[in-house]
């Protein structure tokens, strides 16, 4: 898997520019004649989408084919010919056409500079703090937005919001009053929405660090009054220790392993597991190397992620701790999108 080029800083680690190139070039040698080549596929299968559209007929099944055939584009041609194509398919028209979608607009403007901010997935919740901005929309932006939000991809961001909401509720049945739980890169801490164990009092704290301010406001202001704390602070900060925030019984991050390169993902990993009490799990979830909306993400939507396979993330998991102290498994959601690792530590 290839390294992305920025580097770690809280404030700038999701970047518009991060690359996409963590998958196979077949051939370097012809890339100008390949270009052509994907450049004349690109015209005709938006040329096709834009008729489908046009009809305005199953809006539904035509977004999904061009994400469908954007994503074979990317795969056939590789990452250095599909790096060149992304700026040749947002200088589109068709671009225009697609940012009507509200989830595609935001991503692609980065109203909060980067990508990836936790406004972004408040569209693929489906949360009422971006109704208005939806409600902005034309009716074929909405009609867009219909598919958009139903693709693989934000299907299993959602799965994954259960999956976080289960395992603090698990972890506060398991532990009873004491539980103690860090949120790394938190968002809006939508999960917590759902969790019985806050709703019922039963954790000791729900620590929820985040390096975008806003985010922060938004946890401070729903959840105040709670057992959640929310703390602005980066990775960089964790990975120098500048925070003492204690021990966790569960430590996840969401949302985030998909910016890290290799390095920093297995260090940030480290110190998350020094950060668990003895029986304590840390998860990290990352978009897997399998996802499906690859191709219409880094293009209309300019929104790179770093996809992983299960070989990489065992090759973090390994790397987090020493072998005999720690228990392993890597999985994948329901529909393969979203790959999670867990580790607990052993008492
Ligand atoms: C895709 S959102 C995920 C939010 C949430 N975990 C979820 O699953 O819905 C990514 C979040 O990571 C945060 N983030 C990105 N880089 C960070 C860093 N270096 N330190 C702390 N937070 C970071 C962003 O501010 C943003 O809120």
């Amino acid at each position: 898997m290839a390294q992305p080029l920025f580097s770690l800083d809280g404030q700038s680690l999701i970047t518009p520019q991060s690359v996409s190139n963590n998958f196979p070039s077949p051939n370097q040698d012809n890339e100008p004649d390949l270009l052509r080549t994907a450049e004349a596929e690109f015209a005709i299968v938006v040329s096709i989408a834009m008729q489908r559209l046009a009809a305005g007929k199953n809006l539904f099944d035509a977004v999904r084919w061009l994400i469908g055939q954007l994503h074979d584009v990317r795969q056939k041609f590789g990452a250095a010919v599909w790096q060149r194509l992304i700026p040749i398919i947002q200088a589109h028209p068709s671009a225009e056409i697609l940012q009507q979608c509200p989830f595609t607009r935001w991503s692609f403007e980065k109203p909060r500079g980067y990508s990836g901010d936790a406004s972004l997935i408040d569209f693929i919740y489906g949360h009422p703090a971006v109704a208005e901005e939806v409600a902005r929309s034309t009716p074929l932006g909405l009609d867009i937005f219909e598919y958009t939000i139903n693709a693989p991809g934000p299907v299993a961001v959602r799965e994954r919001r259960d999956i976080l909401t289960r395992f603090v509720d698990e972890t506060a049945a398991r532990t009873g009053s004491d539980t103690e739980v860090l949120a790394v890169a938190a968002g809006h801490l939508r999960e917590a929405e759902a969790s019985k164990a806050l709703a019922e009092g039963r954790l000791k704290r729900w620590v929820a660090l985040d390096q975008d301010p806003e985010s922060i406001d938004s946890i401070s202001r729903q959840f105040h009054g709670t057992s959640v704390e929310p703390i602005n602070g980066s990775v960089r900060a964790l990975l120098a220790r500048k925070h003492q925030i204690g021990t966790f019984d569960l430590i996840y991050a969401a949302g985030l392993y998909d910016y890290l390169t290799d390095k920093v993902a297995i260090r940030l990993t480290q110190i998350c597991m020094e950060m668990l009490k003895p029986g304590g799990v840390f998860l990290f979830a990352n978009f897997s190397d399998e996802m499906a909306d690859d191709g219409y993400m880094e293009s209309y939507m300019n929104w790179e992620l770093l996809q992983r396979s299960e070989a990489d993330m065992w090759r973090i998991a390994n790397g987090s701790a020493p072998e005999n102290t720690v228990e392993k498994t890597v999985w994948f959601g329901a529909n393969r999108n979203i790959i999670y690792s867990t580790i607990r530590k052993l008492s």
